[in-house]
């Protein structure tokens, strides 16, 4: 039976997540979209486009209870800020989705912790800290190293290191500067606070401050991986993984991705149970989850999850290494369409972002046609243009995209990745 199925989003999609749209609609189902408003999507995809400030969860929650239309089931690809809303959506129209809480659970990074530590998953010591005093309180009571790192931070944006006494001194005005980065984000983009009437609605107990609340955490020393896992009635699945590469401390933007994370046996025996275990304590039900781990010499720990999926390339990457489309199979798990997986990669990726080198305003940015047009061996994704001011942590957090190559060894995609990286030109004055 044709359903209506509606797509929350706070951004535009790639072709390959248009591809979910076209397959799910050639099964009758028809389509609905919510944005912020900020694109318009492709013509004669969805039946209709919601536009609202999505950063106001109740007033969002209002204008769609008030219209006509009624939803079947409800998903979202990557935008983690609206993974709560997605959530009281699916409520309120009775679908199949995570509980409120649990998306609210999963946004904090408080809470997520707290979850976790009484799910027993491995995790680092962790303080919250509402002000500057209760920082430096929190860092002395963790003990450095440590990292702090906004409740409601995402892209790593105002999260840094405390390697020992020598960074206390700077640590008022790195504290305050990123403070500042991420409530002109909460003004403009995607990281926002929810405010106490929304938290009240969704029974948040102990309530956060997204935007200028930190969490003051231990220093887990190690590698760093992701993994993209389907939940559906509880039970996971892992479809894809990614080794990642990040600035060296005290900042820890992201740098590079190489997928699949090449592992043996054993350690990827490991890896599963600790998703399923940190899924379980999170009481993630039914969605795509996205989860960060670090190797530290007292065995894998988690860093964070989300239910959604992973952001950047990895849908794209991950279909063309696995031939499973994530957004396809979100919309199916939204449905409750029983989903069996077997998951063989092709091949390998590596992403490499790009990063601006120094301050300054952007002059030139060149990319050739040849990369553009080769979605086969190259995906690249430019978010800023010429005119727009970068800046380098800890003033702001800002990269310029990314590009992803393949290859049938990890070798060959980082040769390929390197070499069209070469060919993109960008001056910054
Ligand atoms: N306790 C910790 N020990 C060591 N590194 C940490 C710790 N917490 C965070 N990090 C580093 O900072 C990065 C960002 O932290 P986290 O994932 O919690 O926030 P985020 O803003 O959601 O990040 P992103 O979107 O970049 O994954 C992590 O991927 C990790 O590299
Ligand atoms: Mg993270």
């Amino acid at each position: 039976m044709a359903k209506n199925i509606l797509i929350v989003t706070g951004s535009e999609y790639s072709d390959a997540v248009y591809q979910a749209f076209y397959d799910t609609k050639k099964l009758g189902h028809k389509l609905y979209l919510l944005s912020d408003g900020s694109f318009e999507p492709k013509p004669e995809v969805f039946e209709k486009h919601f536009r609202y400030d999505l950063r106001k969860t109740k007033e969002t929650l209002e204008y769609m209870k008030n219209k006509p239309e009624k939803f079947d089931a409800i998903t979202i690809k990557t935008s983690e800020w609206l993974t709560p809303l997605v959530a009281l959506l699916a409520k309120q129209y009775g679908c199949i989705g995570n509980e409120p809480i649990v998306a609210f659970n999963c946004r904090s990074k408080y809470h997520m912790r707290k979850c976790l530590e009484k799910g027993n998953v491995p995790i680092p010591k962790f303080k919250l800290c509402k002000n500057y005093e209760e920082l430096i309180n929190g860092i002395r009571e963790i003990k450095t190293p440590c990292v702090a790192k906004p409740v409601g931070g995402n892209a790593s944006y105002g999260t840094f290191m405390i390697k020992d006494e020598e960074d206390i001194k700077t640590l008022k005005e790195n504290y305050e500067n990123s403070i500042k980065f991420l409530k002109e984000k909460a003004i403009d983009s995607d990281v926002f606070a929810f405010n106490e009437e929304e938290m009240d609605l969704i029974g948040v107990d102990g309530h956060v401050d997204m935007v200028t609340d930190y969490l003051v955490e231990e220093f887990m020393d190690g590698h760093e991986i992701s993994v993209d896992a389907l939940v559906q009635n509880g039970e996971s699945h892992i479809l894809g993984t990614e080794d990642q590469v990040r600035m060296d401390p005290p900042y820890f933007v992201q740098l590079a991705a190489r997928l699949p994370y090449v592992c043996s046996d054993e350690e990827q025996a490991k890896i599963k149970k600790l998703i399923e275990l940190t899924i379980k304590a999170m009481k993630i039900k039914n969605s795509a989850t996205h989860t960060e781990i670090i190797f530290t010499s007292q065995g894998p720990k988690i860093v964070e999850i989300g239910c959604r999926i992973g952001g950047d390339n990895l849908h794209d990457d991950m279909l063309n290494l696995t031939g499973y489309n994530l957004m396809f199979e979100s919309i199916m798990i939204a449905l409750g369409k029983k989903r069996i997986y077997e998951v063989k990669n092709k091949g390998h990726k590596v992403l490499k972002y790009i990063i601006p080198k120094n301050k300054g305003t952007i002059k030139k940015l060149y990319i050739p046609d040849e990369l553009q047009h080769d979605p086969n061996n190259f995906n690249i994704e430019i978010l800023l243009d010429v005119g727009d001011k970068v800046a380098l942590p800890p003033e702001k957090f800002d990269y310029v995209g990314y590009i992803s190559g393949s290859g049938e060894t990890p070798e060959e995609a980082e040769k390929n990745t390197d070499e069209a990286l070469k060919k993109i030109e960008i001056i910054i004055e």
